[in-house]
């Protein structure tokens, strides 16, 4: 296990009727920026909440609505003006990753003088925030206890994640029972990009990190146990309330403090993302099984790695490592497009045509250095078609 610096500053309130916590944004202020997506928090009556909550505490409110899934830089720069122009003293986001990735990349730019993508493509730049809370809707990216915000610039196109300290929430309501209305197929995405989450910590070069590794697989196992449950009956809570506090710990840093790796398949997603617009938890989900076939054929550590992934969170019994690592990647594909029935390759994602193979994979390849397995852009590019 390598040294680490334990920080993850931000205060969750989890559970039925935590909202009330609200009231603490009082002590940062009296104007907040409500950030909010396409309107499903209208549809579920938690806008009309919110907004009862800040008239009690005389908490004045502007709006940034219309936050687009892959968040545009163009809804960041008008929830800049916003904060500029009405002198905000924070940022409220309620709903999913999207909302949430936004409303971080607001707050640094209403403390940055000059264009917010400058914050996108570089992360020094962030030096100052206003205060970030959060109020989350869907199980998925962990944005709501992350140092992280994934924006795109359609114009380019590119999707970019920047990072830095100022981006944790300082508070983040996470009540399971805001993601009952969440839709089977994006129950089924989120639980994917919280599994590749998971999968993609759990792949490090790192000797002896077991502590790490041992999280790992109960995250996993809890996802493939609540994922098909929360499909068939999105009301139940248990399942609701384990994938919600999964999503959160697999990417709040506590698998990854003393076991760093640079991850590969977020990379080459992020690309699907930026020329294709794809759900990114189902590019993911695309994605995962033939980079694991790729790096099992390629990389000899990987052997050994998935097999023990294979044994203990897939319960397979062979004891050929050999064996185990690819009956481990069969089940992968089975949970993933049998049980939760996420598209299975990039045509089912909607994606023709391959002229943007050799783009993509010239960006995500320099996303991969210092992954378990650094791959060239030769390699990304036999990954990305071999998932056509
Ligand atoms: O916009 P509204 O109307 O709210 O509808 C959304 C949206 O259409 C809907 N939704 C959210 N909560 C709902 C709901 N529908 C019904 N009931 C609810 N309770 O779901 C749709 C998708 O929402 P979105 O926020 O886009 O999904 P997700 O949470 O998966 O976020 C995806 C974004 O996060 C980035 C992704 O790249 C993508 O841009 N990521 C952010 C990360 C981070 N900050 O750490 C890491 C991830 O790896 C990821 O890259
Ligand atoms: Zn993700």
């Amino acid at each position: 296990m390598e040294k680490f610096n334990y920080s993850i500053p931000t205060r969750v309130y989890f559970g039925k009727g935590q909202l009330a916590h609200l009231s603490e944004l009082k002590n940062y202020g009296n104007k907040v920026l409500l950030v909010y997506g396409g309107g499903s928090i209208k549809r579920s009556g938690l806008y009309d909440d919110v907004l009862a909550i800040m008239k009690e505490h005389k908490i004045k409110v502007q709006e940034l609505s219309g936050v687009e899934p892959n968040p545009h830089i163009d809804t960041v720069r008008r929830g800049v003006s916003i904060c500029k122009s009405q002198g905000v003293d924070m940022v409220l986001a309620v709903g999913g990753g999207s909302t949430i990735d936004c409303a971080k990349v607001v707050a640094a730019g209403a403390c940055y003088d000059q264009d917010a993508w400058d914050l996108v493509i570089d992360s020094e730049k962030i030096t100052k925030t206003l205060p970030i809370f959060t109020v989350l809707t869907l199980s998925a990216t962990g944005s709501e206890m992350d140092r992280v915000a994934v924006i795109s610039d359609p114009s380019i196109p590119d999707k970019v994640g920047t990072h830095a300290d100022g981006l944790f929430p300082t508070m983040s309501i996470l009540d399971p029972t805001y993601t009952y209305s969440v839709s089977a197929r994006q129950t089924a995405a989120g639980t994917a990009d919280m599994m590749s989450h998971t999968m993609e910590n759990y792949f490090t070069n790192v000797p002896a990190a077991d502590v790490q590794a041992g999280f790992c697989e109960s995250i996993l196992k809890t996802c493939i146990k609540y994922g098909p449950i929360a499909i068939a009956n999105p009301k139940d809570y248990d399942a609701r309330a384990n994938l919600m506090w999964c999503g959160s710990l697999a990417i709040n840093g506590i698998l990854s403090y003393g076991a760093p790796v640079k991850w590969c398949v977020h990379p080459m997603e992020h690309e699907l993302s930026a020329y294709y617009d794809v759900t990114h938890g189902e590019g993911l989900a695309v994605l995962t099984p033939v980079w694991m076939e790729y790096v099992l054929d390629h990389y000899a550590p990987a052997k050994k790695k998935l097999a023990q992934f294979g044994r203990n969170v897939w319960g397979i019994v062979n004891q050929d490592d050999a064996i185990a690592a690819r009956e481990a990647i069969e089940k992968l594909k089975e949970f993933f497009f049998e049980t939760l029935r996420l598209p299975k390759n990039l045509r089912e994602l909607g994606i023709e045509d391959k002229s943007k193979i050799e783009a993509m994979a010239e960006r995500a390849a320099k996303g991969c250095q210092g992954a378990f397995m650094e791959l060239t852009k030769e390699d990304v590019k036999t990954i990305l078609e071999r998932a056509f």
